[in-house]
């Protein structure tokens, strides 16, 4: 592991540590105990406090993702569908991690989570921000065997899975934007991207990432996000532990991925309808260079989306909703 790494392993308990301590800890100089200090605010945007006399302070701390706290919180018969849990400090993307995984194994449950994503990719080639150790960036690989054509409606039932656990640390009133966005007091919460390997037509190996934004407290990279945003802590009016959130969004997704290759988005749909922030509603799609007003009407049992528009209703399969005032 990278020594700046190990050095905010020791920092994230938000006490004071001398520069002593922490060279011990790593095996250098006092010296290149400031430089690596110095590197560790750099690469993960953090900021430390260096108090006189007394050594180094990441004020208030940070939790960070430990698979120790994550695995007793799953619900019972969850640990079964999870295959592994690979949890990374700093990758590029969860998505590309899994999907290369999803290449050289077949196997579905491999989820893998991350710090920090240096190139989080949100739907539409947007970017996602992904500032270190603030949110949730998580990818799951899932095998399905009809194709493509099967898998319609698949990410409006992962929605459903993550307001199911937004539910259960008390966050109600979530809503969903069709396709696939979560959002809490109209604003995004959380965003999901799907992403294929495989044989369109027959198996194929699903990357379910999901970004949940949980405590956005770097100025700068929330700056960066281009749509109105809340986050966890916000929505829950606490400070919400990312470990119990991610065994709370396992624990709902697994089984609702099982639920959904038995049953599809049918088994879904009315409580994504329940959630829906659109019917009713006079909205623009934008289906690649097209753009589509109508009023939106609900969503079908395989996810599409219905428009009721002036040469009648149209049955959307794909686009991005924008709301029209
Ligand atoms: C969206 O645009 O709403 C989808 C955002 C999906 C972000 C998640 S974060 C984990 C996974 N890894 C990525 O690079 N993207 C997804």
């Amino acid at each position: 592991m990278n020594s700046y790494l190990i050095l905010l392993k020791i920092l994230s308990d938000g006490e004071i540590h001398s520069g002593q301590k922490l060279s011990a800890s790593v095996g250098v100089s006092r010296a290149a105990i400031w430089k690596q200090l110095q590197k560790l605010q750099e690469v993960t945007g953090l900021s430390l406090t260096s108090i006189k006399g007394k050594g180094y302070c990441l004020v208030g701390g940070l939790e960070l993702l430990d698979r120790k706290l994550i695995l007793p919180l799953l619900a019972s018969g969850v640990a079964g569908q999870l295959h592994e849990l690979d949890i990374r400090d700093q990758i590029d993307s969860t998505n590309t991690v899994a999907l290369s995984w999803a290449l050289k194994n077949a196997r579905s449950g491999y989820v893998v989570v991350a710090e920090q994503q240096s190139a989080g990719r949100g739907r539409r080639g947007r970017n996602w921000v992904s500032p270190f150790g603030c949110n949730l960036y998580c990818s799951v690989v899932w095998g399905f065997q009809n194709g493509a054509a099967a898998l319609e409606g698949l990410s409006l039932a992962v929605g459903v899975a993550v307001a199911r656990a937004l539910k259960t640390i008390g966050i109600s009133q979530v809503e969903m934007k069709w396709p696939n966005d979560v959002l809490w007091g109209g604003r995004k919460l959380a965003g999901i991207l799907l992403e294929m390997s495989g044989d369109a037509a027959g198996h194929c190996q699903v990357v379910i990432g999901i970004g949940i934004n949980v405590s956005m407290t770097d100025s700068l990279s929330a700056s960066a996000i281009d749509q109105p945003w809340t986050d966890v802590n916000s929505a829950a009016g606490a400070k919400v532990s990312r470990n119990q959130l991610l065994a709370r969004l396992l624990s709902e997704l697994l089984p609702a991925l099982l639920e959904f290759e038995k049953n599809g988005f049918e088994a879904f749909h009315s409580e994504w309808s329940e959630m829906d922030a659109m019917v009713g509603r006079l909205v623009t799609v934008r289906l690649g260079e097209q753009l589509i007003i109508g009023k939106a009407a609900g969503v079908s049992t395989n996810g599409s989306l219905a428009l009721d528009t002036d040469i009648g209703r149209q049955w959307l399969h794909g686009g991005e909703v924008s709301l029209r005032l």
